[in-house]
């Protein structure tokens, strides 16, 4: 079991056509026939759509997603038309709306790894591969690799998991052309933002992009480069050998596998809320990210 643990009503606004709920944005089209994205402060966790939110960071993913489009702008164009909010939108719905270009989303997620965690260490220690690409012996948790790698999963619906495919299989459903063009782009956008974050201390582990076509040109779309989408370590505290500290929801993944929580992530039950302190600190790592890549402070 997953999913929501209590899915929101939509909004109706004048002039906007709900067309999807997301784990965590709205999605919206206007009259033009562009598409409106609302990030809402939802967070998810094990597959779960929390029923706590955590305050800001819809508005703080939306900046972070927008800051990182204007660094990437000479390397790859974005989807953004404007972060103006919509006629009739509610007055909370500012600095978190973005409307869009509405792309031919191409339907795979452009993983780019530069270090070894999560399932791709658990494919490494199985097989010294990651989505089927050999890697050298002796690597750990934490280890950055010989070079980044192309690593891309097929997208999962709503509780369930993404899973890594091969770049292979990535060939076989959009084509030779386009599989290439979007490890060319994936990884070189990858390079470049790693460099970035690495001048602010932090270091970018991998990061999953998404990709859409407006007739043949490629455009890089959703969110990029935040925490829900990323793994972001403090560069100072990077040692591998074990799991690292992280600018994310880890605060939220030890608790709900605390004893605290009560929660059995096996069993059929939801999740519970969240307590203030998990949520307060949580918040504290969103805007710490936020302010340590931007240089500037949140609010
Ligand atoms: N420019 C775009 N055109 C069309 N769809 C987009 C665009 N940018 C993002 N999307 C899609 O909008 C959705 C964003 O909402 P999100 O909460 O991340 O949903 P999900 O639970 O599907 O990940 C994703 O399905 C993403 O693929
Ligand atoms: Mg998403």
């Amino acid at each position: 079991m997953s999913g929501f643990v209590e899915k929101p009503e939509p909004l109706q606004v004048p002039g906007l056509v709900h067309l999807h709920t997301g784990k965590v944005r709205d999605l919206y089209q206007n009259e033009a026939g562009d598409l409106v994205m609302v990030a809402s402060d939802r967070i998810s966790a094990y597959d779960w759509v929390l029923p706590t939110e955590i305050p800001d960071k819809g508005r703080i993913l939306t900046q972070l997603s927008q800051w990182w489009f204007d660094q990437l702008a000479d390397l790859i164009p974005n989807h953004v038309l404007s972060t103006d909010l919509p006629d009739g939108a509610p007055a909370d719905w500012a600095g978190r709306t973005v409307v869009c270009r509405s792309l031919q989303m191409v339907p795979v997620e452009c993983v780019a790894r530069g270090y070894l965690t999560g399932s791709g260490l658990l494919e490494y220690q199985e097989s010294r591969t990651v989505c089927g690409l050999a890697l050298p012996e002796g690597l750990v948790d934490g280890s950055e690799l010989p070079a980044p790698i192309f690593t891309p999963a097929t997208k999962a619906e709503v509780g369930e998991h993404d899973e890594n495919v091969s770049y292979e299989e990535v060939a076989r459903r959009v084509g030779a052309d386009t599989a290439a063009r979007l490890r060319q782009t994936t990884l070189a956008v990858y390079s470049r933002a790693r460099a970035v974050a690495r001048d602010r201390g932090i270091v970018l582990a991998d990061t999953k992009f998404e990709f859409g076509f407006d007739g043949d040109r490629l455009v890089l779309a959703d969110e990029v480069l935040t925490p829900d989408s990323s793994r972001f370590w403090p560069a100072d505290r990077w040692e591998p050998g074990h799991a690292q500290p992280s600018f994310d929801k880890q605060f939220v993944r030890d608790w709900l596998t605390s004893a605290e929580s009560g929660w059995d992530r096996r069993s059929e039950q939801p999740p519970p809320p969240l307590p203030d302190e998990v949520v307060e600190a949580t918040r504290a790592k969103y805007v710490e990210a936020y302010e340590r890549l931007t240089g500037t402070s949140w609010s």
